[in-house]
């Protein structure tokens, strides 16, 4: 499978998943060769990129097609963004990493190291970047909050780059789902919604085509929506079926998600979104990770002066 952009389809392409237009039917259907009537309609829709089978000779990391100079200044962007990470005071909506432990900064560092020495996985993220913005911004949220877990529950250097990578990369198959449905105002269809679910699947096998990627990476991308009591998707896997990495993600992508303005939703403020994970507590998430979250951040809103007790 590749990520490949619509614009250059070629009649004979067979597609790994269907393409549908903003009313959730069904416009093109997957395992057919395309036809140019076909491209046509896709081509209508002005969704951008596609999830294609990739011929045995074909790169696997589509795309290739984006300028050089373009993809070498994103990749800039990506590395003035992990420089300010790292030289900047960091706080994210009341998460302190430094609260945590003096190694917050080496981890984000390692981090940046990991993505430079393997550049399959750079490359993946500047087309996460070049797709959409708030993925990108989204995803290195959930990568500096699941590194924060990480870091309290003690994990090893090798385990957080992992974490970091698996949090880097665990939304990319949302480049597969037409933006139209993606940042949709109105409530989904149920056709809409199952297209999205399909994310974790798409992600998975995208990432399990990449040979540097490590399986734990894919796992990621896979289980960021199991929830412990069974009513996740796309397995409804239950409690320890989860794994570790998956269920810190799970945490951090919730939080992020709903602290985070989108065009269909005003952003919860982050002691709101704390509560509203608490109360999945020990049904949606695991307590003991929350617990830790919890624990990571400061989330008194700015100007909100708390008035302590006299007793
Ligand atoms: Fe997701």
């Amino acid at each position: 499978m590749r990520v490949v952009e619509a614009s250059t389809l070629v009649p004979g392409t067979t597609l790994r998943q269907p393409v549908y237009n903003e009313h959730g039917k069904m416009i093109v259907n997957a395992n057919i060769p395309l036809t140019e009537e076909m491209i046509n309609r896709i081509h209508k829709l002005a969704i951008p990129f596609v999830l294609v089978h990739a011929q045995s000779s074909e790169y696997l990391i589509g795309m290739t097609n984006i300028s050089k100079p373009l993809r070498t200044e994103i990749t800039e962007k990506i590395e003035d963004t992990f420089v300010k990470l790292i030289s900047e005071d960091f706080n994210l909506r009341g998460l302190s990493l430094e609260k945590n432990s003096s190694r917050p900064k080496e981890m984000i560092k390692s981090l940046q190291n990991e993505l430079w020495q393997q550049k399959d996985v750079l490359s993946l993220l500047v087309d996460v970047l070049l797709y959409d913005e708030y993925l990108f911004t989204h995803s290195l949220n959930v990568a500096m909050y699941s590194l924060g877990i990480g870091t309290a529950l003690d994990l090893s250097k090798n385990e957080l780059n992992l974490l970091g990578v698996g949090a880097l990369l665990h939304d990319i198959g949302k480049m597969a789902i037409p933006k139209k449905i993606l940042n949709k105002r109105d409530r989904l269809t149920d056709d809409e919604y199952a297209f999205i679910k399909q994310h974790t699947i798409a992600g998975y096998d995208l990432l399990r085509q990449v040979s540097c990627i490590h399986p734990i990476v894919a796992d990621c991308a896979l289980q960021h929506h199991e929830k412990i009591n069974g009513s996740g998707y796309p397995k409804g896997l239950f409690g320890e079926e989860i794994h570790l990495f998956s269920k810190i993600i799970g945490i951090a992508d919730f939080f992020d998600a709903v602290t985070s303005n989108r065009v269909y939703r005003q952003a919860m403020l982050p002691h709101e979104g704390l509560a509203l994970l608490m109360n999945g507590s020990d049904k949606l998430y695991d307590a003991k990770l929350i617990s830790i979250f919890s624990d990571l951040l400061t989330v008194y809103p700015t100007g909100l002066h708390v008035k302590l007790s006299d007793k």
